[in-house]
């Protein structure tokens, strides 16, 4: 699928989680930069760039992780009451093998030095920049007809002994990222009943929080 030369609200509008339309093709290299390069100008307090991207390809790293997800959703569903179970089951929430290249994105609250301009009072603007970080991955990959699927079911721990981080370097985020066949329309939770959208009007307050 060739979405490129979309505006940046074209991306925003047609961006989806992609959980099940990958096309099972690895991205391409040149491509992968562009994203990660998308990624990498993002904002940061005190412009502290806090992110790092570790790109898995390993078919048995992906299966690794993919077993270990596995587990976890089957524990989350365990923990569901009857009604709420039968309506997560058919849902998929992951693309682990099926993407071909995982990418990794952690925290390091240590880099930028002791003194980061901006985040003294709020700890969590390190955080807020590294998912900032993923917002600009995903919407490059959208424009470049690339899917992304960002996977949170996992224990921090096992995923940063399974590549290698550093010990204090913190795991964000699984994306599953590669071509994909269409991106849908409406939200997959949508779409199997688990949770709508809320109507932006009512996002929207005017003066304080409950006008
Ligand atoms: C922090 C975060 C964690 C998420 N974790 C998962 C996940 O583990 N599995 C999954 O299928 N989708 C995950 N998603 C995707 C959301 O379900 C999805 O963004 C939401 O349902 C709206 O759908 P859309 O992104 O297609 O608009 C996550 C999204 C975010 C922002």
């Amino acid at each position: 699928m060739a979405a490129e030369g979309l505006s940046v609200y074209e991306a925003i509008r047609v961006r989806r989680d992609v959980r099940a339309e990958f096309t099972g093709e690895v991205v391409d290299d040149a491509t992968l930069w562009r994203i990660l390069e998308a990624a990498h100008r993002a904002p940061s307090v005190g412009n502290s760039q806090p992110w790092d991207f570790v790109v898995v390809r390993e078919p048995s790293t992906l299966r690794a992780f993919a077993d270990h997800v596995a587990v976890k959703r089957a524990e989350f569903a365990a923990a569901l009451p009857p009604e709420r179970a039968a309506t997560f089951e058919p849902i998929k929430i992951e693309g682990i093998t099926e993407s071909g290249t995982g990418i990794v994105v952690s925290y390091d609250h240590g880099r930028g030095g002791p003194q980061v301009l901006g985040r003294a009072t709020i700890p969590e603007t390190g955080v807020y920049s590294a998912v900032l970080a993923i917002q600009n991955l995903w919407l490059a990959a959208t424009a470049e007809g690339v899917g992304v699927g960002w996977v949170s079911f996992y224990d921090p721990e096992f995923l940063a002994d399974l590549v290698g981080l550093p010990r204090g370097i913190q795991p964000i985020a699984w994306l599953c990222v590669g071509p994909v066949h269409e991106f849908q329309q409406t939200p997959d939770l949508e779409r199997f009943g688990w949770r709508t959208g809320r109507p932006l009007r009512d996002a929207v307050h005017h003066e304080t929080y409950r006008a």
